[in-house]
């Protein structure tokens, strides 16, 4: 499913700074909508062959098909990171169809419009923390034992401004943010002296399918977050796949164990 190349036109043409992708190969789950799909765009526009795993396949292969249209190499692979088989399948199946896995972003994620903490449901607990957390280790696992054949390799996991700070209203997925920073520091030192870089980026509110669902579509709520932006805007998907990039680029060599915050100011208030 690897399209061949047109020349990229100049809007498409990689940022400065990034063309240390050309010819790697990323894998990114989620990457089917919202920030992963932006991750996924852009490592193609920076001229990195693409897989993305994602549960949603017709979204998927929307990304793939908007790759192709400027010139990119991508493929979808179905995967639900909650299963320990196909997370292990994507890994291997990019490999087996581009040569090797240079760069990884878990960017699939969960959220729910949520109540109070006590009166949170056990399934939305166990929900939230199977994809959130679970499907992060899951991921990175797969994704880290391949990178240890090769010797080399970066990761960056989407954890979120609410790994740092809480919300109301929001406990389970405040908990599995929390983790997924400290999920990734600790990953980052088992890996430290073996050429594989993990880290993460905490995104402030971007939006995406996922913030409509948690807000429950509500624009009067969608309003009420906007104002608290130091910017008066959310980030964009784009200004987070930028920072995902930069992570895997050598100009992060010495970044490790790192959660870079895009997020406009919004924890320096
Ligand atoms: N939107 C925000 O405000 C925001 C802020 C900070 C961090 N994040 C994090 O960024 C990541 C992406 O969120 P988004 O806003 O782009 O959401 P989104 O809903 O637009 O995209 C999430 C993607 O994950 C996929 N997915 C869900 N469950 C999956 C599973 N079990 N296996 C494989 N794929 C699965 C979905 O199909 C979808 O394509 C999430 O980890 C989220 O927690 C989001």
């Amino acid at each position: 499913m690897s399209g061949k190349p047109a020349l990229p036109s100049e809007r498409d043409r990689p940022a400065a700074g990034h063309q240390q992708l050309a010819g790697r190969v990323a894998l990114v789950t989620g990457g089917a909508s919202g920030i992963g799909r932006a991750c996924a765009l852009a490592f193609a526009r920076a001229g990195a062959a693409v897989a993305i795993a994602d549960i949603d396949d017709a979204a998927a292969e929307r990304t793939v098909a908007d790759i192709h249209a400027v010139g990119g190499r991508a493929v979808a692979q179905t995967c639900d990171v909650t299963s320990p088989d196909q997370t292990n399948n994507a890994v291997v199946r990019t490999a087996e169809l581009f040569g090797r896995l240079d760069c990884a972003v878990n960017s699939a994620g969960v959220n729910e419009a949520s109540p109070a903490t006590a009166d949170l449901t056990e399934h939305t607990w166990a929900r939230l923390w199977s994809v959130n957390v679970k499907g992060m280790w899951l991921s990175m696992r797969a994704e880290i034992t391949y990178m240890l054949t090769q010797g080399d390799g970066a990761l960056v996991n989407l954890a979120s401004t609410l790994s740092h700070v809480a919300m109301r209203n929001s406990a389970a997925y405040v908990a599995t943010k929390h983790a997924v920073l400290g999920l990734t520091r600790a990953a980052a030192l088992d890996y430290a002296t073996s050429g594989i870089r993990i880290n993460a980026v905490c995104p402030g509110p971007v939006e995406t399918a996922m913030m409509h669902t948690a807000l429950n579509n509500d624009p009067e709520a969608m309003e009420q977050l906007r104002n608290t932006a130091p910017t008066g805007r959310f980030t964009s998907p784009d200004e987070v796949a930028s920072g995902v990039l930069w992570l895997c680029t050598p100009g992060a060599s010495h970044v490790l164990g790192h959660g870079l915050v895009i997020d406009g100011g919004w924890t320096a208030m």
